[in-house]
């Protein structure tokens, strides 16, 4: 899924059956389209939160083993979560969601920009990799340029981020991926062009980490921001960046907390048992591919594993799809997630998304909050029917929804 070397060897041999087993919420249920919203969650993950809930625990510290419970835990999800980013875990900041950290991170880094400055947001993105730069922009009368999204081919190119990036830019603001149509834009050549005139790159790894490797300093990210739910574990967010840059931001923060970094950022006590699940799920998805080696190469071995069987999915997907009658599939980039967006002709995407809820086929529609690319894409504020496929995604999973689509082709041609 990436260009990262860690993902190069061939991919090695994935049990999607065993992998699905440890879902109860997979056993018999619904078939999942829906995980670009919010994964389902492991047993492993249920359990490692409520074994964290009822043990000792207090505020973090070293004397009392409650203490030390819940500091264990603060210590194991940054471990965590350096493994998944590619990252020092001393840089790893959590938070309520990705939208929260970066509404924070936005008004931090604001306090040193004046009207003349810029900041660079993209077409692409999702709403919250844009609107909090637009707002913090506007509050100090710096100016937004905005990076345009090809609707022909779903791509963000370098050259439409070049063509907004100047002497006096700031930040760029872009996704790893989109959580609408898939795409991946080229970040290393887009953090060159940032880092040309002194940008930082802010990075929105969200729907990437279900399926690539995040490698932070390989994609050229200063900060990069992803959110647990949508690869297992409990609903919260996380950013990541060098410490020594985060020693050089100064965030609102009570006099008496911690000025330490990355504490400096973290608002009030620290979810202890969210973050014993995020590292449980980390856990899991290291585990898809049993493997030998530091945690972070066995998380690469797993997710080239689960790039395979996505991609071999998808296309499976999209070749069923381009037999059905009046389908466009707007996901169309080289270079994607196993995230389809379409629209069925002389259908509502909402009508079609009620009436595969009624054959248990989870596909939601609508923008999902990437509203700027809906409306580049020609979509308005409609958008289309997302098919998002996840690493526990099977065969079954396909023929259910095909089923379905079909059925509702045949219903207007009778
Ligand atoms: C690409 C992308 N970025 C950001 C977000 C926002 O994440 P959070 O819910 O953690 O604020 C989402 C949520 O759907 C997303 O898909």
């Amino acid at each position: 899924m990436t260009s990262n070397p860690l993902t190069a060897q061939s991919p090695p041999a994935f049990d999607v059956e065993a992998l699905r087993a440890q879902f109860p919420a997979l056993h018999g249920g619904a078939a999942h389209f829906d995980g670009p919203g919010g994964s389902q969650t492991p047993q492993a993950v249920a359990d490692a939160i409520a074994r964290q809930l009822t043990r000792p625990m207090s505020t973090r510290g070293d004397v009392t083993l409650a203490e030390r419970n819940s500091d264990a835990a603060v210590r194991g999800a940054r471990e965590a979560l350096g493994d998944l980013m590619g990252t020092d875990p001393g840089g790893v900041v959590f938070g309520r969601s990705m939208t929260s950290l970066t509404f924070e991170m936005a008004r931090t880094l604001a306090r040193s920009w004046g009207p003349g400055d810029e900041v660079v947001v993209s077409r692409l993105d999702h709403d919250a990799n844009i609107r909090p730069w637009v707002l913090a922009a506007e509050q100090v009368g710096a100016t937004v340029r905005w990076a345009e999204l090809d609707p022909r081919t779903g791509e963000l190119e370098p050259e439409a981020v070049a063509a907004v990036v100047g002497e006096r830019t700031r930040v760029v603001a872009v996704t790893a991926a989109s959580n609408l149509i898939g795409t991946m834009p080229d970040l290393p050549r887009i953090a060159a062009i940032a880092h040309a005139v002194g940008a930082l790159l802010y990075v929105d790894a969200v729907h990437l980490a279900p399926h690539g490797v995040v490698d932070r300093v390989a994609m050229g990210a200063d900060l990069v921001a992803c959110s647990p739910y949508k690869f297992f574990g409990p609903h919260c967010g996380a950013l990541a960046a060098a410490p020594e840059l985060l020693e050089s931001l100064h965030p609102d923060k009570l006099v008496p907390s911690s000025d330490a970094v990355p504490e400096r950022f973290e608002l009030g006590t620290l979810p202890y048992e969210l973050m014993a699940g995020v590292t449980a799920a980390i856990d899991v998805i290291a585990g898809i591919v049993p493997g030998h080696g530091s945690r972070r190469e066995r998380l690469a071995g797993s997710l080239a594993a689960v790039g395979a069987h996505e991609l071999t999915l998808r296309r499976r997907l999209e070749a069923d799809l381009s037999t059905l009658p009046g389908v466009t599939l707007h996901s169309r980039a080289a270079r994607r997630t196993p995230t389809l967006l379409l629209t069925l002709a002389g259908h509502e995407s909402k009508d079609v998304s009620r009436q595969l809820a009624s054959l248990d086929v989870n596909a939601p529609a609508g923008h999902f909050y990437a509203l700027e690319a809906s409306r580049a894409l020609g979509l308005g504020d409609t958008g289309g029917l997302r098919l998002g496929l996840a690493s526990y995604s099977n065969d079954d999973d396909l023929d259910r929804l095909l089923t379905g689509l079909r059925a509702i082709g045949a219903r207007d041609r009778a």
